[in-house]
């Protein structure tokens, strides 16, 4: 009887020890290292897209004096104009931390490689590029 348990429990254990290693496997193919490259950011091909698509719809020249409480981000130069005296707000309200009011308002947030690379746009000075 003892045998048998000592059989069981050495065979509970090494499948154990395979099946965390198998898990181990999968989180690797789920999550590769380097998969969100936020090394070549530009405005033109990353930031302004971005934005085209998770804030206009409020935060453009036309809508912001109704939907987007007076914030137009629409181009460049709006943009830049609000990063550089709030940038804190802008990736505070993306990231939805607590003292700041989350955003895109009612909509999903926004991925992490997309707010990874806002951060690393306004790092690098906001640039027109
Ligand atoms: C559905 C409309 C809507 C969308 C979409 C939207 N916003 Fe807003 N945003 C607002 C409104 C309205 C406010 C004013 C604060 C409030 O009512 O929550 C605001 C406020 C802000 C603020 C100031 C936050 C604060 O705490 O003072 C920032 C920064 C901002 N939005 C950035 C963005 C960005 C970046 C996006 C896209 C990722 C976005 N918003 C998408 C409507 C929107």
């Amino acid at each position: 009887m003892i045998e048998k348990i000592t059989k069981f429990l050495v065979l509970f254990t090494m499948s154990a020890i395979l099946f965390s290693g198998c898990y181990y496997d999968k989180e690797d193919l789920l999550y590769p290292v380097g998969a969100c490259d936020a090394s070549a950011v530009t405005y033109a091909t990353d930031i302004e897209p971005l934005l085209s698509n998770s804030c206009y719809g409020c935060h453009s020249n036309t809508q912001s004096q109704t939907a987007g409480a007076g914030i137009s981000l629409e181009g460049h130069a709006n943009l830049s104009s609000y990063v550089n005296t709030q940038a804190d707000r802008l990736i505070g309200a993306v990231r939805q931390e607590p003292s700041y009011s989350p955003m895109p308002k009612g909509g999903s947030p926004l991925d992490a490689c997309s707010i990874q690379k806002l951060q690393a746009w306004i790092d690098a000075g906001a640039p027109n590029n």
